[in-house]
């Protein structure tokens, strides 16, 4: 039995003892609260469940109170030459034009030498957040004194990590009094190798938080209110500026519009005046950046990463320098044209959902089980490419054209097309603007 509220202000009810029910349950409580066709809205939840119940319950059981899936498309971009290598990129994105943005792309640079990318750095981060109002300069000698105990006694945690070559690299003891008063951290430095490192990371952190508040007790300097060191969190951060990797594309300005009839020099020319825009004018580069992430979120969530702790890290970095602004760079020097990313990518390709979700293990494999610095150079070349298609669009043609192309089969779909009028209706369309309006007309037109 569940207990229930009836709160007059939401015109809903709260419960208890939710989690405790099970998925039956939840699903009754949920139809019946929410829903005036509730059998209807089961038939939905229904109808996403998977039949193999071994899959299932695998999804179930990665989230509390799961009630069905969610579905995303997968789709893949073929013809990714990066560092001589080619690859077919996964991407999982409901957006129409994306996985046909990115294969454009691709297809483009594949017959101007590919794509190149190379990781600059990978070093990752961890803060204990701590308040202490003694003497600075005592705290400063306690650090020097604690700081080998801290690697000690995270040897159970880190000892593998360090035998793969990882482990913590470096840890500071850092003063903000100047920001909070009594505010210091010990700021640490690791090398997570194939893992985000999330979990180990804060292991270490959750360790070095212990041994802070054991010794700064035994520490004979200190005065007896300098030994209670209140330790407020201990948590990653999930801004890595220094966990970089760069790509990048170029090639003789002449060689930029094979094929079309555009002038490559005019395009060359205005690329690089829409990549310097997003560069001084955020609003523009908050679409333009968006544009990199429709790429590069969806290769993250492919390969089971955390998008959301990739897009909070990647926005941060794009205002590192006072002012919001664009993620990639091009320019124009003795006649080659050159693009490029410089982005922080914390991923990794061991761990987490890696090895649990059959989808993201499939998705590694296409990739050849790239290692994390692997997929950091993938992701990333995911990224440009997609800008590059978006400002190709947008400097050329123009968006829409390619946009409500691949739109038109949502439309036709959300008016419950039939086959033989979507063929009908995607031939109409093989030569006429796509808008919304003109869609419905032409369904409405056929259907009487
Ligand atoms: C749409 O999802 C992304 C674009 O708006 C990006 C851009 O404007 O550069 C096309």
């Amino acid at each position: 039995m569940y207990l229930c509220n009836f709160n007059y202000h939401s015109m809903t009810k709260s419960i208890s003892g939710f989690s405790r029910l099970s998925k039956s349950k939840k699903i009754d409580w949920i139809v019946d609260t929410y829903f005036t066709n509730n059998k209807n809205a089961k038939k939905i939840i229904k109808q996403y469940w998977n039949t193999d119940e071994q899959l299932q319950s695998l999804h179930d059981e990665f989230i509390e109170n799961t009630i069905t899936n969610y579905y995303l498309p997968l789709g893949v971009a073929p013809n990714f030459l990066i560092n001589g290598t080619l690859h077919t990129i996964p991407m999982a994105i409901e957006e129409s034009s994306v996985v046909a943005a990115a294969s454009k792309a691709a297809k483009f640079w594949l017959d101007r030498g590919g794509f190149k990318a190379d990781v600059i750095s990978t070093t990752k981060i961890g803060q204990v957040h701590f308040k202490y109002f003694g003497n600075k300069e005592k705290l400063i000698s306690f650090f020097n004194e604690l700081k080998p105990a801290l690697f000690k006694e995270t040897e159970n945690i880190t000892q593998n990590m360090v035998k793969r070559g990882g482990g913590i690299k470096d840890i500071e003891l850092k003063d903000k009094t100047h920001k909070i008063e009594g505010y210091f951290q010990l700021h640490a430095t690791f090398e997570t190798l194939d893992a985000m490192g999330a979990n180990f990371i804060n292991s270490c952190l959750e360790q070095f938080s212990k041994t802070l508040k054991e010794k700064a007790q035994n520490y004979v300097a200190f005065d007896e209110e300098e030994k209670d060191i209140d330790v407020i969190m201990s948590i990653l951060s999930n801004y890595v500026p220094e966990c970089l990797v760069k790509a990048e594309v170029s090639c003789p300005i002449s060689e930029l519009a094979e094929g079309t009839d555009i002038d490559p020099y005019e395009f060359a020319d205005k690329f690089v005046q829409a990549v310097q825009i997003a560069e001084v004018e955020p609003y523009r580069a908050v679409t333009h950046n968006k544009g990199v992430m429709n790429g590069i979120d969806a290769v993250v969530l492919a390969t089971g990463n955390d998008f959301r702790a990739i897009e909070a890290c990647v926005h941060a970095y794009a205002s590192r320098n006072g002012s919001y602004s664009s993620l990639t760079h091009a320019s124009v020097e003795n006649d080659q044209f050159k693009f490029w990313i410089e982005i922080p990518l914390a991923l990794g390709t061991v761990g987490g959902l890696t090895s649990l979700h059959p989808l993201v293990k499939l998705s590694l494999e296409l990739l050849h089980k790239p290692t994390a610095q692997d997929l950091m150079k993938i992701v990333a070349v995911a990224g440009l490419a997609q800008n590059f298609a978006a400002l190709r669009s947008l400097t050329t043609t123009g968006i829409q054209k390619g946009h409500m192309k691949m739109h038109l089969k949502n439309i036709l779909n959300q008016f419950q097309a039939t086959e033989e009028e979507k063929t009908k209706l995607l031939e109409q369309f093989k030569d006429q603007v796509v808008t919304h309006s003109a869609v419905v007309e032409a369904i409405e037109k056929l259907r009487s």
